[in-house]
C-alpha cells in the first residue's frame, strides 16, 4: 500500500519533472486500476494525494483536462527519451571553460528509475578516458559499497556533479559547479530517486543550493547529518577517493550507508 502511493507521488513528481502542468482524470484513473487497488479506501486516499500535490504545487492536475497523446507512451519510454535528451546536451557542452581540457564528458550511468541514486565530484583520468562514471580505483571502492549493501551498479544511478574532468584533477570550481548544475537537477527530476547520497563535499555543497560557500564545507562535519533536496533524502557521506587515503573512516562511510538503506523502505 505504501508502496502505491510513493509510486504514485514518484509518478506525479516524474510528470512535473517533463513540464506536465496537468493529467488527465482518465490517465489518473487508469493509474488506479493498474495499481490493482480494489478499494474504494484505497482509491479515495490516492485521488486525495493526488490533490494534496496538486495544491503543493499550485496547480490544479486533477480538474483541467490538457491532454496530451504522449500519455499513450509508456513512463520507461518518456524517462528514456528525457535522459537521451539531457546526454545529448551534456555530449555537446561547451558551457564551461572544462570542456575545453576534457577528452570526453561523462554522463550518469544505471537505473533511470533506480530508488537510490551517488553523485560524486568530477569524473578523474580513468572516467575522462571511458566517459563512464567511477571506473577508476574510487570507483571500484564505490561498487563494492553497492554491492555490500545489496546492490549491483546497474541497480542504481552514478552520476558526478561536474560532467568534465578538470585538469590535474583539481576540485571544480564554484563557478562551474553552478554552471553544470542545471544538467544534475535535471537528472535527479528524471530518476526522481527517493535517496540521494552524495559523495564528498563537492556534490553535498551542490544539493545545499547555497553559493559562495564550498570552501567552508568540511564533509566530516556534515556527515552522519541527513538533509533533503526537494523532497529527496540527502545523505552525505565521505568520497571514496579520501577514503583510499584514510581506510579507518570506511565504517562511517558504511554506516551512512546504513542510514540509506532504512530510509530506502
Ligand atoms: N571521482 C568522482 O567524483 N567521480 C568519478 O566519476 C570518479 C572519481
Ligand atoms: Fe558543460 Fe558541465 Fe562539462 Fe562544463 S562541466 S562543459 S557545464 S558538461
Amino acid at each position: 500500500m505504501g508502496r502505491k502511493i510513493d509510486y504514485i507521488i514518484d509518478l506525479l513528481n516524474f510528470y512535473k519533472a517533463l513540464g506536465f502542468k496537468e493529467l488527465p482524470n482518465d490517465f489518473l484513473k487508469s493509474l488506479l486500476k493498474n495499481s490493482h487497488s480494489k478499494s474504494v479506501k484505497t482509491e479515495s486516499l490516492l485521488y486525495s494525494i493526488v490533490n494534496i500535490q496538486s495544491k503543493k504545487n499550485n496547480e490544479n492536475l486533477s480538474e483541467s483536462l490538457i491532454y496530451n497523446d504522449d500519455f499513450s507512451l509508456s513512463i520507461g519510454h518518456k524517462k528514456n527519451s528525457a535522459i537521451d535528451k539531457l546526454n545529448q546536451e551534456i555530449k555537446e557542452c561547451k558551457k564551461c571553460p572544462l570542456s575545453n581540457s576534457r577528452k570526453n564528458p561523462v554522463c550518469g550511468q544505471g537505473n533511470i528509475n533506480a530508488k537510490l541514486m551517488f553523485i560524486g565530484e568530477a569524473p578523474g583520468v580513468d572516467e575522462d578516458l571511458q566517459s563512464i562514471p567511477f571506473v577508476g580505483e574510487a570507483g571500484k571502492l564505490l561498487t563494492n559499497l553497492i554491492e555490500k549493501m545489496g546492490f549491483n551498479r546497474q541497480d542504481v544511478y552514478i552520476t558526478n556533479t561536474v560532467k568534465c574532468h578538470p585538469p590535474a584533477n583539481r576540485e571544480p570550481f564554484e563557478s562551474e559547479i553552478e554552471i553544470c548544475f542545471d544538467y544534475l537537477k535535471r537528472e535527479i527530476e528524471i530518476v526522481s530517486p527517493k535517496v540521494i547520497m552524495t559523495l564528498g563535499k563537492v556534490a553535498t555543497y551542490a544539493l545545499m543550493e547555497t553559493k559562495g560557500k564550498l570552501k567552508e564545507i568540511q564533509i566530516s562535519k556534515i556527515r552522519g547529518k541527513v538533509f533533503f533536496y526537494r523532497e529527496i533524502t540527502v545523505i552525505p557521506t565521505f568520497h571514496p577517493s579520501y577514503l583510499l587515503r584514510n581506510r579507518k573512516d570506511k565504517w562511517l562511510t558504511w554506516e551512512d550507508a546504513q542510514e540509506a538503506l532504512r530510509r530506502l523502505k
